[in-house]
């Protein structure tokens, strides 16, 4: 009697720490047979003895066993740190693998890292596929969003899977082949940058609603419950309304008293807003919830400046609190849709710099589930794109947007000049606000900007009135040359 051969996976994971151990499990649990392989074998150990029946997982010590275990073409994930660790990795996994094989990144990994890494496996024949993975541990196990890039010939192979692990919503996989070579990539560090983004207007809502209202904690948590059922209805909003709820068990505490306000960073909105100066792209909502963070934690110039340097006399006083409850949150709606339009113009013009072919639509598709900034107000960003694919300008010009705009702009000036008023730090509704009205502003201060340029450093400006290149000598008598 013969013998079936041993099946062998039809993918890998190697890097069992949390992340990388869901993400086998979430595979094995949809019925794919899982390679797994840990550095060191004691966490493969773990992860066998306790969900080893949740599917079919092939074990192994070495890396050789490992890609031995794998059907061709071999697809292997890898869930290792960022950096030199995912370097060395690859480097040990290309080593044993052949042209046609797949390996694919799935840490948060710089997007020209990725760049670098996909050309040197090219040249072997080997598809590196930078994948942007979303949603935390939670996410990992029961569906993530993911955005893979690399190459389409890879997509076809490994795509199915990962549709497959993805979180699915309206029935759609939350999981799309973004691009070539660093797409992916790039997509997930601004996913990322609006992340943070979402995360300091939420915050500012809540200071606003603490200092301008004097609500506690348990009712702004009860406000941002109600909000949830409406445009603002997101995980991140979710999340804030039982974070507010809770209660420090030790002190009796609101348990958000009783946390440190210096809020830390792996980094990738910090990447988010690097290489959106790089592009030349103005993101400041983003930038300024980094800065936000840089801010909190810079505790000795806060120690020294907290009770030292004054503010307003007098405090904020909402007369009407249901009125201020929902200015604020048609503040925070306005502020968050500009994030987005910010994070998304980023992408396009990565895009265009890079060589990408990127659907803005499929990109807001996959993010309406399993990723940390998951939001409701998504399927309107997608209904945007598949309206008018073009979208040419910005987000901010699709009628809906430009309606919510429009219905938000008295609550959300007042929102931010009452702020100012009584001292209440709103940089990003600021900020965004600010965006708003450069943006739809026909002239601009930048022209002056160009004159002192000129007289200073012969930067030469344009005119408005006809073609060429021109300096102004300014030290001499203030005639006008066309230099180009
Ligand atoms: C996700 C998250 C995840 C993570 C980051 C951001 O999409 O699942 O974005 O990647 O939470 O590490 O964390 P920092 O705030 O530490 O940069």
């Amino acid at each position: 009697m013969s013998h079936a051969p041993t099946a062998k996976a039809e993918i890998g994971v190697t890097g069992l720490a949390v992340m990388g151990s869901n993400l086998a499990r979430n595979l094995a649990r949809n019925g794919f047979v899982t390679a797994v392989h840990n550095r060191s074998y004691s966490k493969t150990k773990t992860l066998i003895d306790e969900h080893g029946t949740e599917g079919t997982f092939l074990p192994s010590a070495s890396p050789e066993e490992f890609v031995a275990s794998l059907a061709v073409p071999r697809k292997i994930l890898i869930m290792v740190e960022a950096g030199g660790p995912t370097d060395a990795v690859i480097d040990e996994l290309a080593a044993l693998m052949e042209p046609g094989d797949i390996i694919i990144d799935g840490g948060n990994a710089k997007f020209e890292d990725t760049r670098r890494r996909q050309a040197a496996l090219h040249q072997a024949g080997i598809h590196f596929v930078g994948c942007g993975i979303s949603g935390g541990e939670e996410g990992a196990l029961n569906g993530p969003s993911i955005m893979p890039g690399g190459s389409a010939e890879s997509y076809d192979s490994m795509g199915p899977i990962l549709e497959k692990i993805s979180a699915h919503v309206d029935g759609a996989p939350c999981c799309a082949h973004i691009g070539t070579d660093g797409a992916g990539h790039f997509v997930k560090m601004v996913h990322n940058g609006i992340e943070y983004a979402d995360m300091q207007l939420i915050a500012e809502a809540y200071d606003l609603l603490r200092r301008g209202a004097g609500l506690t904690p348990a009712e702004i948590g009860e406000i941002f419950a109600d909000w949830n059922t409406g445009d603002l209805d997101s995980f991140l909003v979710e999340i804030t309304a039982e974070v507010l709820g809770h209660v420090d068990a030790e002190t009796g505490q609101p348990f958000v008293d009783i946390v440190l306000d210096a809020a830390g960073m792996k980094g990738t909105g910090t990447w988010t807003v690097q290489t959106a100066l790089d592009l030349g792209t103005p993101v400041s909502s983003i930038a300024e919830a980094v800065f936000a963070r840089g801010l909190s934690s810079s505790s000795v110039q806060r120690a020294a400046a907290a009770g030292t340097l004054p503010g307003p006399t007098s405090p904020w006083s909402a007369k009407d609190e249901d009125a201020f409850v929902e200015d604020v949150r048609v503040a925070l709606y306005a502020s968050k849709i500009v994030a987005y339009a910010q994070g998304l113009d980023e992408i396009t013009v990565g895009a265009a710099q890079y060589g990408w072919s990127i659907d803005l639509g499929a990109v807001a598709r996959i993010w309406r589930g399993g990723c940390i900034i998951r939001a409701k107000f998504l399927n309107r960003i997608t209904e945007a794109y598949a309206a008018d694919t073009t979208i040419p300008a910005s987000l901010l010009l699709a009628p809906y947007f430009t309606d919510a705009i429009t219905a938000a702009q008295d609550s959300w000036r007042g929102v931010v000049a009452g702020a100012a008023q009584s001292g209440i730090p709103t940089p990003g509704f600021a900020a965004a606000l600010s965006y708003y009205d450069g943006l739809r502003s026909e002239r601009l201060p930048a022209a002056l900007i160009q004159a002192q340029r000129d007289f200073f450093g012969a930067h030469t400006y344009r005119r408005v009135d006809k073609e060429g290149a021109f300096h102004t000598l300014w030290s001499g008598d203030h005639s006008e040359t066309r230099t180009a």
